[in-house]
């Protein structure tokens, strides 16, 4: 669903005050609020909301490491489905007993239904209030836009109509064609394929520490969303910059002013 790959322009690494000449996003956690379902999960599971999305998500996330690193790739399903499965798993380890999950056939017939309520709010999750102005901002600069996500391309064009950003985006990648999630290079060089510009001439912001952390290994200059307060990854290296709300990415694009 992204357009047609553009070539790879020859990777020559920008100065380190080079301003990048496009931006790609994250999608889940970065533009799309995935900790918004908790609020529905704890409806459904009342008092167990907030673990179960949380755990949610870390098992989603390490499902697609999972399957990326092991047996060459053979074990690949898409975002959905993986998402799924994390959700099932959090269930039956967050809020299900073991009279509910025993028996086979059992938990689907307990927990059918609130499965499918929270994979739909997972379909149409909520935007981050501050995203249309910032890639309205950026437009405005003539910066090029787009997505570089896990999610395959039914999610993704489903969760950015829904939030009505498909205007304001000129890329929306899905690593789904290659098999491979993020942190693998190859789906990083996705970007590169589609802008046509190298790593270090895009900026890459993600709210996720170990995307940006892994995209500023693969040669981005990134933005780290630090919208929980939480501490960065402890492996030595640091993004390009820090910021609290996707507006900081506009720092990379200072407006001149004649003289
Ligand atoms: C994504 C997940 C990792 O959108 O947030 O790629």
């Amino acid at each position: 669903m992204s357009q047609a790959p553009a070539p790879v322009l020859k990777k020559s690494r920008a100065s380190p005050f080079e301003a990048p000449r496009a931006v790609l996003f994250d999608a889940y956690g970065t533009l799309f609020d995935v900790y918004s379902v908790g609020l529905v999960a704890e409806q459904l599971f009342p008092g167990h909301g907030q673990a179960l999305s949380v755990l949610w998500r870390d098992k989603q996330i390490e499902y697609t490491r999972l399957v990326t690193t092991s047996n060459h790739g053979a074990h690949y399903q898409p975002f959905w489905e993986l998402t799924r499965a994390a959700l099932v798993y959090a269930i039956k380890r967050v809020a299900a007993t073991a009279e509910q999950t025993g028996a086979s056939g059992q938990f689907d017939i307990n927990f059918g239904p609130q499965i499918e309520r929270l994979m739909n709010q997972y379909r149409h999750l909520s935007a981050f209030p501050e995203n249309r102005q910032v890639l309205s901002e950026l437009k405005a600069r003539g910066i090029p836009t787009g997505i570089l996500s896990n999610g395959d391309p039914a999610m993704l064009q489903l969760a950015v109509k829904s939030a009505g950003l498909s205007e304001l985006l000129d890329h929306v990648i899905s690593v789904d064609p290659i098999r491979k999630y993020k942190t693998h290079p190859e789906a990083y060089a996705l970007g590169e394929q589609a802008t046509g510009l190298s790593a270090s001439l895009i900026a890459f912001v993600s709210c996720n520490a170990w995307d940006a952390l892994a995209a500023t290994w693969y040669g981005y200059q990134t933005l780290w969303v630090n919208r929980y307060h939480l501490p960065f990854e402890e492996l030595g290296t640091q993004p390009t910059r820090t910021g609290s709300s996707l507006r900081d990415v506009l720092d990379f694009f200072p407006i001149s002013t004649p003289n």
